[in-house]
């Protein structure tokens, strides 16, 4: 009998996967990153990680696979629970703090932990996916690219929608300077481009001079599972490191993928001065501490 949930294309219509790749070695925050992750460095009081499972949980994706390394146990206890904390917590009546790390995942979602055992770049991160994922579209979220969603509309949740309608692989993408092209995987359309649109090409880190359009890939992709088999015969590209950008490119020969420019602000926290505008721009904002911050600041300017 036909499976209700399949599409004609044999591609399940929903995304309920998502690959977070943290097995990387963050060398751009070394030494903070020798013995932590980076994933778990906080933007006021929460880790980069917590952000971007949030925006996946968001969107209605249920299992969290997260690629890891031996470094990154950290981020396997903070979606863990802690017994004695909690503990400690309810005895001292601190309610708040108690629902706060209780509650770091709804119930219904699932972690899974899949070890990267060698650095061979993004693209071998996701293909380590491989065997969980199995055959239906899934989302790629990059911790270390915070995105400060836009009141209304959320990135992936915006790619998860848009996903129903052309059940294609998406990019999610931000518009850059094209003196920075050599930081970005940067595409190419053939017609013009307006929020939304398929992508003609895709290339890693060009020279200016070779940046197809002023579109750099940010770290959110909804993905086909026909990527698994492009990632497993890719030869090592810029790094020397197996490229996500190289298989993308592979795959349009065989299927359309589509470019998203979402509403909101990226930071790159992988990067020391991108991280530190995100700690400003979300302690300004925060709850707690954000007048007293905005004060501060204030002050400073006077100096
Ligand atoms: P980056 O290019 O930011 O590399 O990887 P990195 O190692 O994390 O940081 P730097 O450049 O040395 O400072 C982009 C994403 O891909 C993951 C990283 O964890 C990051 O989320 N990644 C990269 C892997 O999971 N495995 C890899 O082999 C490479």
């Amino acid at each position: 009998m036909k499976n209700k949930k399949t599409t004609t294309s044999g591609i399940a219509p929903g995304i309920r996967k998502a690959v977070f790749p943290v097995a990387g070695l963050g060398t751009r925050f070394l030494p903070a990153t020798k013995a932590n992750p980076k994933e778990m460095m906080p933007v006021v009081d929460k880790p980069l990680i917590q952000y971007a499972v949030e925006e996946a949980l968001r969107a209605g994706i249920t299992d969290l696979i997260f690629i890891t390394s031996s470094s990154k146990r950290a981020i396997e206890d903070h979606f863990d629970s802690h017994f004695e904390l909690e503990v400690k917590l309810e005895t001292a009546k601190k309610k708040e703090l108690l629902r706060i790390v209780k509650n770091i995942l709804p119930k219904g979602a699932s972690c899974i932990y899949v070890r990267q055992t060698e650095t061979l770049g993004l693209g071998h991160a996701i293909l380590c996916a491989k065997n969980v994922v199995g055959n239906e579209p899934f989302a790629v979220l990059l911790a270390d690219d915070l995105i400060d969603n836009h009141e209304e509309t959320h990135c992936l949740s915006d790619m998860v929608q848009r996903f129903k309608t052309v059940k294609s692989s998406i990019i999610g993408v931000e518009k850059i300077n094209i003196a920075d092209s050599e930081k970005y995987g940067v595409v190419g359309f053939k017609d013009k481009f307006l929020t939304f649109g398929p992508i003609e090409n895709i290339i890693e880190k060009p020279k200016p001079k070779a940046a197809l359009s002023p579109f750099g890939v940010v770290g959110r992709y909804i993905l086909t599972p026909a990527i698994f088999n492009i990632l497993e015969i890719v030869k090592p590209g810029k790094n020397q490191e197996i490229q996500l950008t190289d298989a993308i490119s592979k795959l349009l020969k065989s299927e359309p993928v589509y470019a998203y420019e979402f509403l909101g602000t990226r930071y790159d926290c992988g990067d020391k001065l991108g991280y530190l505008k995100a700690i400003i721009a979300y302690g300004l904002k925060h709850p707690e501490v954000g007048t007293a911050f905005r004060k501060h600041l204030k002050n400073l300017r006077d100096l």
